[in-house]
């Protein structure tokens, strides 16, 4: 009898996330990584033009932070982080507090994107608890994504994810996102908001909503609700899973915009794609919050692989090659490459709207929005076979390619895109 091989192996006992295996049993077996490039077992290549995720923004097993991880690995793998500190994570929050806004003052671990926002709402509803204000309800965009614990779920608006959880969910009103003439009418109803809810915090993906399919909104008019939020004793969370580590251009998202969030969540290229983890940081207002000889008021949330050492080491390399001459001249390179490639097909037909910042490119198709419908199949397969591995949300097409891609596969991702156009 044949052996079977990984995919056939794969459908005996494994149940893969987002999926509904009844429809689509069968996943691709990936047995190799490298820089951009993606191996399957057949030996097929896929150049990973979302980073596996956002995740391995400085190309897949990276020499330098598997040197650093290996050498981590063989001095400290693991200790229990209540209790114990140790030098991987003394350095890395040194490393984070140099490069985060500048109000940030504590870092505290988390095990991945979700567990970190269910922290930052958990530190603002404790916040206010603390100081025995006690309050219920967060502010949210409509369409947000951050997570699926219930805390991130709670405040994520994208439905499609949370039906069959909803009564179970913390209560949030939702705001739209400022598109540069709603912001009176969105602090009008945060007006109405606080005078009839005891609202801790406002969450949100700053500028580029990512699984809503890449969205961008003003700047000005999210500084502006940044400030409402502030003048009102309200919390504010910027969720940066996504747009974190260079994404955008700068480091952070935030750092486009005036005011400064109280809390910021970190996770997906944070490690580079190597360990799961994630980061919670804060202002040092929030930290003096849980301070007492009361020991309830402490934080008490916890994992068990909290400030991993083998984590922290992939990420003190990761921002080591983050800030590196290379790897800001790659971010504007990729970004003017974007700007050219945008510019040469901006008008054609099958083309909505575009929209592109940092390394981040996304086109929305001038076809009707289906989240995992056919068309969304029919572009992936279409992307595969012409080895580019994109994963498009709904009828929008989006890039976010490792910081290390070559000129050379960036051209194919783009031929990939514009081939896509002749056939939908
Ligand atoms: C903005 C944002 N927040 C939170 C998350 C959740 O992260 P994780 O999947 O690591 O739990 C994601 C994941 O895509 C995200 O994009």
């Amino acid at each position: 009898m044949t052996p079977m091989n990984l995919k056939q192996r794969d459908k005996k006992h494994l149940w893969h996330p987002l999926k509904q295996h009844q429809l689509n049993p069968e996943s691709l077996a990936i047995v190799k990584a490298k820089g951009c490039i993606l191996t399957d077992e057949n030996g097929n290549e896929y150049i990973d033009a979302i980073a596996s995720w956002y995740t391995c923004m400085y190309g897949h097993c990276n020499d330098y932070i598997i040197d650093a991880t290996h050498k981590q690995m063989q001095q400290l793998d693991q200790v229990m982080f209540s209790d114990f500190t140790h030098e991987p994570a003394i350095k890395l929050s040194e490393a984070l507090i140099n490069i985060l806004p500048k109000n940030q003052n504590k870092i505290y671990f988390n095990d991945n994107g979700s567990t970190a926002v269910e922290s930052g709402i958990k530190m603002a509803l404790q916040y206010y608890f603390n100081k025995k204000d006690k309050r219920s309800t967060f502010i949210a965009f409509e369409n947000g994504f951050h997570g699926d614990t219930f805390g991130a779920m709670s405040v994520s608006g994208l439905s499609v994810y949370n039906g069959p959880f909803e009564e179970f969910l913390i209560d949030v009103q939702r705001i739209p996102t400022p598109n540069g003439s709603n912001t009176q009418n969105i602090l009008k109803q945060l007006e109405d908001y606080i005078s009839n809810h005891h609202i801790a915090g406002f969450i949100y993906e700053p500028l580029i909503q990512g699984a809503a399919g890449m969205k961008t909104h003003d700047a000005d008019g999210l500084n502006s609700i940044l400030e409402y939020c502030k003048n009102h004793d309200i919390l504010t969370i910027a969720d940066e899973v996504m747009t974190g580590f260079g994404k955008t251009g700068k480091y952070f998202a935030s750092d486009y915009i005036d005011t400064k969030p109280d809390i910021i969540c970190l996770s997906k290229a944070l490690t580079a794609g190597l360990i799961p983890m994630a980061i919670t940081s804060c202002t040092q207002d929030i930290y003096n919050a849980f301070l007492s000889n009361d020991m309830a008021k402490g934080f008490f949330h916890c994992h068990t692989y909290s400030g991993n050492p083998v984590a922290c080491a992939a990420a003190i390399a990761g921002i080591e090659l983050l800030i590196s001459e290379e790897i800001q001249n790659n971010i504007k390179n990729i970004s003017s490459n974007h700007k050219a490639f945008l510019k040469r097909i901006k008008n054609h037909s099958k083309i909505k709207t575009t929209r592109h910042i940092g390394v981040i490119l996304a086109i929305d198709l001038n076809t009707k929005m289906e989240r995992y419908g056919s068309l969304r199949d029919k572009l992936l397969t279409f992307f595969m076979d012409r080895g580019v591995f994109l994963r498009p949300l709904g009828n929008t097409i989006y890039i976010q390619v490792p910081y290390v891609i070559s000129n050379a596969e960036l051209q194919q991702v783009y031929q990939a895109i514009e081939d896509v156009l002749e056939i939908v």
